[in-house]
């Protein structure tokens, strides 16, 4: 998640050959460089729960003398016990947090998730649980439970971002320039624990959890190459979890519908007929056209869309001509536009390309948008299932007990899951990794990143229940 930095780095490449003609800034050449600072943000929400000490507070004293079904068909206090005992199991905890230690050491980028892929497929092996690999390069489609229908999918990214780790530590990156800054080491090790409680409990699961490990989430769109690998044949609903700085730890976080933008870059040339300034009837101004379509791209959100359904279009770019005697040849514009619909999304790329190109025609140039389709540089927005999200917010209020579930806000940032919530139910939701006395306080993608291990058997325990429960409920 927070996946734009990086792609907005990509795009200011991009972009260099234009800034590198600006030498002179006057009226026919007007420059802005982008802004890279792409912040998520939502408003943290101050708790004095604390979720570990409380990790058992979903046990209900009342209940749990009440006669339970083993089978947990019907989930009760036991059931939850018994995932949480599992995964809290000293062995358990030192393997699973040495396992993120090992993938934070070795930190590898999207499409290169080599040597995580192998580790996890060792992990798969000595569980004995069976794997398709690879799906789109590095990724892994495990399943554990009957074989058969209905099937549910749990989700865990694997590739690290290009950061220089900046937290001085023990398991501190040993690869220079590169950092699992935005915990997805911690997203592995969650779901391998998940694959090793579901293996545990594998006569309990009535149809099948399909264990999807994907690289390339920060750039790339690894999901949707997944998607097109078969990642999610037969597969009826996903859930996924990311670690977020803003909740303590263990603290579980969504809300129904739409919880992550859309999100888009598009770049526009502007083409004209160069000519002298002094006679400015001989050409043909690209600057004027291109000044013309960025006003004109305000009023879209501004006039067309519902108020109470946000959205942006932002331009961070502009630049043409470095001649302040001449009208140049072109200009090129670029920006970024977000939204938190599906349909909204579609109709600001529509609508971005439309003003772009009639505002060119008013004054006689032409152009042509970009939206790096091919770059996979669009993320839909991830929208939530209503009937996914009820099921993970039952799921962790009976586990980790209710202060240990918080309704958040929709966020700004983009993530890749958009694509398989796209095609079946789904639903995303955050662990907390914050705690001030570790430090682990800082936003995913800062160099001093870190999250507070005790979240991963914790991580682990609500993937594997979401995933069994899901199937004994669905009968
Ligand atoms: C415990 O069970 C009782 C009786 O079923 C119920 O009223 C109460 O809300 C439960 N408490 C929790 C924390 O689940
Ligand atoms: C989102 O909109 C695009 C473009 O209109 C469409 O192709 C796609 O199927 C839509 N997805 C969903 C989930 O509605
Ligand atoms: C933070 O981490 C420390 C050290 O592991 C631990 O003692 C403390 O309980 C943690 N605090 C919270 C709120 O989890
Ligand atoms: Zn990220
Ligand atoms: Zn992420």
């Amino acid at each position: 998640m927070y996946s734009l930095k990086s792609y907005v780095l990509v795009v200011s490449l991009i972009f260099i050959p234009f800034f590198a003609n600006n030498f002179l800034v006057f009226v026919n050449s007007i420059t802005s460089s982008s802004g890279n600072q792409y912040t998520t943000f939502f408003n943290a929400i101050s708790s004095s729960t604390n979720p570990k000490a409380s990790l058992n507070s979903g046990k209900n004293q009342t209940t749990s003398s009440l006669i339970s079904s083993s089978f947990c068909d019907v989930w009760d206090v036991t059931c939850s016990e018994e995932v949480l005992g599992l995964a809290q199991e000293p062995d358990n905890v030192e393997w699973i947090k040495g396992l993120r230690r090992k993938i934070h050491e070795n930190p590898e980028l999207a499409f290169e998730e080599y040597e995580t892929s192998k580790l996890v497929r060792s992990e798969l092996d000595r569980m004995d649980i069976e794997y398709r690999y690879p799906l789109a390069k590095t990724g892994i489609r495990a399943w554990v439970g009957t074989g058969g229908p209905p099937f549910v999918a749990i989700r865990a990214d694997m590739d690290a971002l290009p950061i220089q780790e900046a937290v001085e530590w023990e398991h501190k990156s040993k690869v220079a320039g590169k950092m699992h800054a935005c915990g997805h080491d911690a997203h592995v090790a969650m779901l391998v624990g998940a694959a090793k409680i579901l293996k545990n409990r594998e006569h309990l699961l009535k149809g099948t959890v399909i264990v999807i490990f994907q690289p390339a989430e920060e750039a790339g769109n690894g999901a949707k190459r997944m998607i097109g690998d078969g990642a999610l044949e037969n597969v009826e609903a996903i859930f996924a979890v990311h670690v977020s700085h803003e909740h303590p730890t263990g603290i579980i976080g969504s809300r129904p519908g739409p919880l992550l933008a859309g999100c888009g870059f598009f770049r526009a040339v502007f083409s004209g007929r160069k000519g002298l300034a002094g006679s400015p009837h001989h050409s043909v101004d690209p600057i004027l056209a291109a000044s013309a379509a960025v006003i004109s791209l305000q009023g879209i959100v501004s006039r067309e869309s519902n108020p109470l359904d946000s959205q942006v279009v932002s331009v961070t770019s502009f630049n043409g001509g470095n001649n302040l005697d001449m009208i140049p040849e072109t200009v090129v514009i670029g920006g970024t536009f977000r939204a938190f619909s599906n349909a909204s999304f579609y109709n600001l790329l529509q609508r971005i390309e439309e003003v772009i190109v009639e505002q060119a025609n008013v004054f006689r140039c032409w152009a042509t948008v970009d939206f790096f389709e091919k770059e996979s540089t669009i993320y839909p927005p991830t929208v939530n299932d209503n009937r996914m999200y009820e099921h993970v917010k039952k799921v962790a209020t009976d586990l980790l007990g209710p202060p240990n579930f918080r309704v958040v806000p929709p966020m700004m940032g983009a993530e890749d899951f958009s694509f398989y919530s796209q095609v079946v139910p789904a639903a995303f939701y955050y662990i907390g990794v914050r705690n001030e006395t570790l430090g682990s306080t800082h936003t995913g993608h800062s160099p001093y990143f870190m999250i507070d291990e005790d979240v991963l058997p914790i991580g682990a325990a609500v993937h594997a229940t979401i995933a069994e429960r899901y199937l004994n409920e669905q009968g």
